[in-house]
């Protein structure tokens, strides 16, 4: 943020401060404005985002909204499987029941004052055959759009969780520009977040191509670095996980030293670029040890917020949880790592 100040300033000193760059000042503002009110969040991981709700274990209760919102986040993410809940021929209509599901949790955050971020998460079928899907890709949008056009703009929309696989940087930077371009019809200035391939991975950065002209987008990226530590014994990532069982994450100089300089590659594309950023995940699976969890998570953390990267953690109450929900507590250490004005107790 300093660094956008002192250049601003440099601009207006040498005089070349003109109409357009006035403009671009103040389209800068709106996203960057928009990006710090996500602050802190949390993702409502494994619940909206399983084939089934319930299915992995998390089922959504108002109670999560109350804790979440007391313990001094100030918004969630609510990741959404749209894909099983829709048809699958045009024109793709989603199921009534399910997006009445989701317009109760985004209600339920809302209405305690978080901002709520949904989006398409879990779409298989995309990445793995994006020409075929695309047209469902943008009928979904249509839908979602449509239906939470009046939503206070408190709600945002992330177009696609972790691109990946088939969908390549070219396939992709179009897709997103026709969404873009389409939930704006009907969203004129909404946050919409976006984020690069390789499964929203910082080095893709580069290759995101955005449509200029648009006042309301933040990036996303996710971060799981190291991620032999983070994803020790994590079955979906495949056997060999097990094998990273007991990787630590101590804060050695190199330890630190990976993440900044991946954290400042991100920043420095996203000043050239002057768009915000969100990291939309980070956190280390439960099979690593808490000290390690707790020291890792809160370096993360606080290095992002020094960036002004705002973020949410993943997750709430699954494997990564930072709130236990069988014993109806906070991991306290997690916690704190995440909110250290929260205190220890
Ligand atoms: C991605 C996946 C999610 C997984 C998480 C951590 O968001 O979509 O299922 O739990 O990363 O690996």
């Amino acid at each position: 943020m300093r660094i956008r100040i002192v250049l601003a300033c440099l601009v207006i000193a040498s005089g070349a401060f003109s109409a357009d760059k006035r403009q671009e000042g103040a389209q800068e503002k709106n996203a960057f404005h928009c990006n710090s009110l996500i602050g802190r969040g949390v993702n409502l991981g494994n619940a909206l985002e399983a084939p089934e709700e319930g299915k992995w274990g998390v089922r959504l209760e108002e109670e999560y909204f109350d804790l979440i919102a007391g313990a001094g986040f100030t918004s969630v993410r609510i990741p959404v499987r749209w894909s099983e809940h829709a048809d699958v021929t045009a024109p793709y209509t989603i199921d009534n029941a399910f997006l009445a599901r989701v317009d109760w949790a985004i209600k339920q955050a809302l209405s305690r004052k978080l901002v709520a971020i949904v989006n398409i998460h879990h779409y298989e079928e995309i990445v793995k055959a994006p020409v075929e899907q695309k047209e469902r890709f943008l009928a979904l949008w249509k839908q979602i759009a449509d239906h939470y056009r009046d939503y206070p703009n408190t709600l945002y929309f992330e177009l696609l969780n972790e691109p990946c696989k088939k969908l390549t940087n070219e396939l992709w930077n179009e897709y997103a520009d026709e969404a873009i371009r389409l939930i704006r019809k009907s969203n004129p200035t909404r946050g919409i977040i976006v984020g690069p391939t390789s499964w929203n991975n910082i080095s893709e950065l580069k290759n995101l191509k955005l449509p200029r002209d648009d006042k309301n987008l933040i990036v996303t990226f996710h971060y799981y670095q190291p991620f032999k530590f983070t994803h020790q014994g994590a079955s979906w990532v495949g056997r060999q996980s097990n094998a990273w069982l007991g990787t630590t994450w101590t804060g050695t100089e190199k330890q630190r030293q990976d993440i900044i300089s991946h954290l400042e590659q991100a920043i420095q594309w996203a000043n050239e670029n002057q768009l915000p950023l969100f990291m939309g995940e980070f956190g280390a699976y439960g099979k690593a040890d808490m000290a390690s969890r707790a020291k890792w998570t809160a370096f993360v953390r606080s290095e992002a917020e020094k960036r002004g990267i705002s973020w949410a953690y993943w997750e709430f109450c699954a494997g990564f949880g930072v709130y236990d929900s069988t014993q109806g507590k906070w991991r306290r250490e997690l916690l704190n790592s995440l909110i250290p004005e929260n205190g220890t107790n």
